[in-house]
């Protein structure tokens, strides 16, 4: 049984979805902690589920080191098998990253490697491409460049706007994040041959 600590910043749908499916006893992952950087609307769904929380407000900090450092210590407590940043908005300095490496992954909402960033929907949309994509990524110390373990075309459709779009961007999501963690379960994903460059 793999056990997950997940990181949010917002309203944590992706999460849901993942704790929905880890209710399946035949599911190999169980989420044992939900931490964010804020007090994320996401929460709702950790006690709706009860499980517990953390939450490291990165304005507390005086710099991202020490901020991060912090996030270490509280993942730490829960000795997780994988973290897995779910919709988490902020950039881990690179100490973090050695120290969970490739034991961390993250979705995007984007076909990986275009449209890296926190606005993966908006830049796909501005830039007028006639299909995106959702994807999911071992993290490394850039942003979104870490190896990819999953990804799915998504057709922009004409009068799409940002929210329509990353509502069917996150159906897709969904499936590809509780697949790739199942994967991992079973072995069929050996994150020790996608350690980051
Ligand atoms: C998801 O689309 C996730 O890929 C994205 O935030 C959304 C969270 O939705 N993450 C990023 O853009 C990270 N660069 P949710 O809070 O409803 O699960």
């Amino acid at each position: 049984m793999l056990k997950l600590v997940v990181l949010i910043s917002g309203g944590g749908s992706n999460l849901r979805a993942l704790l929905e499916a880890a209710r399946d006893t035949e599911y190999p992952a169980r989420v044992v902690a939900i931490g964010a950087d804020r007090e994320a609307d996401g929460f709702e769904h950790a006690e709706a589920f009860g499980i517990p929380t953390f939450s490291v407000p990165f304005g507390g900090f005086a710099d991202r080191e020490s901020w991060g450092a912090e996030m270490l210590a509280q993942i730490r407590q829960w000795q997780p098998d994988l973290v897995v940043l779910s919709g988490f908005m902020r950039l881990f300095p690179a100490s973090v990253v050695d120290a969970l490496a490739p034991h961390m992954i993250n979705t995007h909402p984007a076909y990986l490697p275009e449209f890296p960033g926190a606005h993966g929907v908006r830049d796909a949309l501005r830039a007028g491409v006639e299909q995106t994509g959702a994807s999911v990524i071992v993290v490394d110390s850039g942003v979104d460049s870490g190896p990819i373990l999953a990804q799915e075309r998504i057709p922009v459709l004409p009068g799409d706007s940002e929210a329509s779009l990353h509502d069917r961007v996150k159906v897709v999501e969904r499936r590809l994040l509780i697949q790739t963690i199942l994967d991992i379960a079973t072995g069929r994903i050996d994150l020790t041959e996608k350690s980051p460059a």
